[in-house]
């Protein structure tokens, strides 16, 4: 295996090249791929991408036989941040280190770029040069993870957190859908693309559950003790709204030891996967613990 610095640099400018590559044409609606364009190439750390290649890696295949798929969930990762920071929902200003979509063309524009990136999603898995059958498992995977029952559900459940104080076991759920469950998804259709076993795919899914839940019980952290510089994104949002968050539940320091927990478990599952070489993912995963954005 490379060193794992220069393997997460190539997965990511592998990214970064392929979603270039999308939105160009020029048409009546230009403004429309302008701010698609906008939000999707403003420098995120294309984490679930990230994942989806190296579990594609880990389960045999080639990072870029999976590279369709890590865009995808790129897309619907980004049109969920775009509607996550409409005045309707966080009313965040900044995002990626720049104006949110919202800001600079409107709420309207803004929600229909959100929209039209997640159809694309579907498109680019519809183009997979895959076998049928892991293409449509990829297509179940993805529509699952994002909509009623994963990501759009977990931010319905965080709305509610906002009037009331939330359990643990409430809070759960909410970063388990809202965050889990597209984590989880880039890591499951990767192991699919790489022709992993049933179980594989599983123990991936599983991975990718408790890595969601460390990250967003981190991101939870970052919005009490990060700054906007490195975060790219305002501070203080969760508190500004009164939302229930790990952090109002249990502090700084005892959330630390649940994003270690976290990721603990997320790293026993992965060693139940028997995958060739996981060291780049042990790397990414133990390297989350600590990020400042
Ligand atoms: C932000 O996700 C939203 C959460 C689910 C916590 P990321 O922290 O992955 O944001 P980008 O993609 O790097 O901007
Ligand atoms: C958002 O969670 C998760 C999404 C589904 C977009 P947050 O609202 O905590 O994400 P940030 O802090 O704005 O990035
Ligand atoms: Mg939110
Ligand atoms: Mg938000
Ligand atoms: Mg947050």
């Amino acid at each position: 295996m490379n060193d794992p610095k220069q393997e997460l640099i190539r997965l990511q400018t592998m990214t970064e090249a392929f979603l270039s590559e999308q939105f160009t044409a020029s048409e009546p609606w230009e403004r429309l791929l302008e701010a698609m364009r906008y939000s999707l190439l403003s420098g995120g750390k294309r984490l679930r991408p990230v994942l989806c290649m190296a579990f594609c890696q880990a389960a045999g295949g080639k990072p870029e036989d999976a590279l369709p798929a890590a865009a995808a969930v790129e897309l619907i990762h980004t049109y969920s941040l775009i509607h996550d920071d409409l005045p309707c929902m966080d009313n965040d200003d900044y995002r990626r280190g720049r104006l949110t979509n919202h800001k600079v063309y409107g709420e309207d524009l803004a929600t229909l770029a959100g929209d039209a990136l997640q159809a694309a999603a579907f498109r680019l898995l519809s183009e997979l040069d895959a076998p049928p059958e892991h293409a449509l498992r990829c297509v179940s995977i993805l529509a699952g993870a994002a909509g009623e029952n994963g990501m759009v559900a977990g931010q319905v459940l965080d709305m509610e957190g906002e009037t009331r104080s939330l359990s643990e076991q409430e809070l759960r759920n909410v970063h388990r859908h809202k965050t889990g469950d597209m984590i989880r998804a880039a890591c499951q259709m990767g192991a699919v693309l790489g022709g992993g076993s049933r179980s594989q795919v599983e123990c991936a899914g599983s991975f990718g559950l408790h890595l969601g839940m460390a990250f967003q019980i981190r991101d939870d952290m970052l919005d009490c003790m990060g700054s906007q510089e490195e975060l790219g994104k305002p501070i203080g949002s969760d508190q500004a709204r009164g939302k229930s968050t790990f952090v109002t539940l249990f502090g700084l320091d005892a959330c630390q030891v649940l994003v270690e927990q976290e990721t603990a478990e997320a790293l026993a599952a992965l060693e139940q996967g028997s995958f060739s070489d996981v060291s780049f993912l042990k790397y990414l995963a133990n390297s989350l613990t600590e990020r400042r954005k």
